[in-house]
């Protein structure tokens, strides 16, 4: 096994630990290990076939030199790259870098970064984009706008496109656009990736066959990571190494599996709620990832076979220790319906020592000569074994350190444990059809000719939602 790999501790997971009426018994995980066993194996036949195509490009060397060489080309001089995207287009963006870059990286001085700025913009919000546009102006050619969009019809990443476009024609120039502009979209089709191409604008693809939320370790999350300083190389051997984990048959020794049995379990026993819980600033936003992943991919209202089944865990993130002052109260007391997933780091990158100082109270002797890593973990600790006495199951992903490696073996993970947990609830684990209708009202009430019949059921909506207003 490589030097820092990922481990999964699912000690506390057990009846041993939490109880016989809330704990999983090695009896029952024996029971479900050829079904799981089964959707592995199925899932590796599939792969043969094309399908899974995310499992692909940990491998993929064409696709990284595509990169490497995108980043050449927009590095140099550049001080800002701003990220239009939303959902799987820009979530895998910012986990990357709030994990891999430092944490005032965007404060530091020029000299003092690995790379330029970088803003993803994953919202509409006028006086959000207003700020940064008038952030950016006086740096405006020092900046590259990376717009990515698998469809190319999002209707959120295509306004700000067209201002940016605007912005970057009246300010510096039509050739602005080809110079500044990285379009990351479907390889053939789309509104985009016609643009890109009649325009001349640079573009990455969005390989086929792997969905957004999928995409990170493709050209949609690894191009701002390379351009930033991360690793990529690394991200992606490290993905390399959890694939090889997580085709494994033996479901005891491929954590994906073992994840997706713990979790379904536990799911058919109505513990429905998944909180993930870092205990690290670093991995929040990988919890923010997981979080959309996770929901997204594995709510639906259908079976594989089109009955009514209405599944899907939800997905929590919440941050240890601060959220240790805002919800253990509830993950304690509350109803016992969630499994906990912690994220614990063993060595961290940076560590600050608590002094051993003369004026210290005696109140306070406890904490002096130790330091926050200890402390953080300490505290980790001290909840999973508070939730445990509460008969809460708990489980553990230990990162020996957050580095490109092991980030890429979290993603390869839980991408992985998504698809078998998909095969468990017999969904489809790539599609999202409930997000279609918002979208499509969306187009409708911005006026998009194509959905006039929408807009119409929503006038009908519309007249009733206002009736009981106080
Ligand atoms: O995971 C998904 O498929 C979604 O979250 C999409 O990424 C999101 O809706 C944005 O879509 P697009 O990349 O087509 O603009």
């Amino acid at each position: 096994m490589p030097r820092h790999m990922l481990q999964l501790d699912y000690t506390n997971a057990l009846d041993s630990a939490v109880g016989p009426a809330h704990g999983l018994t090695l009896a029952e995980i024996r029971r479900s290990e050829p079904r799981v066993k089964a959707v592995v194996a199925r899932i590796e036949r599939e792969r043969k076939r094309g399908l899974h195509g995310y499992r692909d490009l940990p491998a993929d060397r064409q696709m990284l030199r595509m990169v490497r060489a995108a980043v050449q080309r927009h590095r140099d001089g550049v001080e800002n790259l701003v990220v239009l995207g939303i959902g799987g287009s820009a979530l895998g963006n910012i986990a990357l870098h709030r994990a891999l870059n430092p944490p005032y990286h965007n404060l530091l001085a020029t000299k003092h970064r690995r790379g330029p700025r970088l803003f993803v913009m994953d919202n509409v919000d006028p006086v959000q984009f207003a700020g940064l546009l008038e952030f950016l102006g006086p740096e405006l050619r020092k900046t590259r706008f990376n717009v990515i969009s698998k469809s190319g019809e999002t209707a959120e990443t295509a306004a700000q496109f067209l201002i940016v476009c605007d912005l970057l024609a009246k300010k510096l120039g039509r050739r602005a656009l080809a110079r500044q502009l990285i379009v990351t979209t479907d390889p053939e089709a789309g509104t985009l990736r016609e643009w890109a191409e009649h325009e001349g604008y640079d573009t990455l693809p969005v390989p086929e066959g792997v969905g957004g939320r999928f995409s990170v370790l493709s050209a949609v999350g690894l191009f701002s990571a390379g351009v930033c300083g991360v690793n990529i190389g690394q991200l992606l051997a490290g993905a390399a190494e959890m694939n090889e984990r997580v085709a494994v048959r033996n479901v005891r020794h491929n954590p994906a599996a073992m994840l997706a049995l713990i979790l379904y379990a536990y799911y058919v026993r109505g513990k429905r709620l998944h909180v993930m819980m870092p205990y690290s600033h670093q991995l929040d936003d990988l919890a923010d990832w997981w979080r959309q992943l996770w929901a997204e991919s594995l709510a639906k209202r259908n079976d594989l076979e089109g009955r009514v089944v209405g599944v899907g865990p939800t997905p929590i993130r919440a941050l240890g220790a601060t959220d240790q002052h805002s919800q253990v109260q509830l993950y304690r007391e509350g109803p016992n319906d969630k499994v906990f997933i912690f994220l614990e780091v063993g060595k961290f990158t940076t560590n600050v020592r608590i002094p051993r100082g003369s004026r210290v109270p005696e109140a306070l002797y406890y904490l002096r000569g130790t330091s926050l890593a200890e402390l953080l973990n300490a505290e980790k600790q001290a909840t999973e074994y508070a939730l445990v006495a509460s008969s809460r199951p708990c489980l553990t992903l230990y990162f020996p350190v957050i580095s490109a490696a092991t980030v890429g073996q979290f993603i390869l993970l839980w991408e992985a444990a998504t698809t078998i947990m998909g095969g468990l609830l017999n969904v489809d684990t790539y599609n999202q059809p409930a997000v279609q209708l918002g979208k499509e009202l969306t187009f409708a009430l911005m006026g998009h000719d194509a959905y006039r019949q929408q807009a119409r059921a929503f006038e009908r909506f519309a007249a009733r939602a206002s009736k009981y207003v106080i």
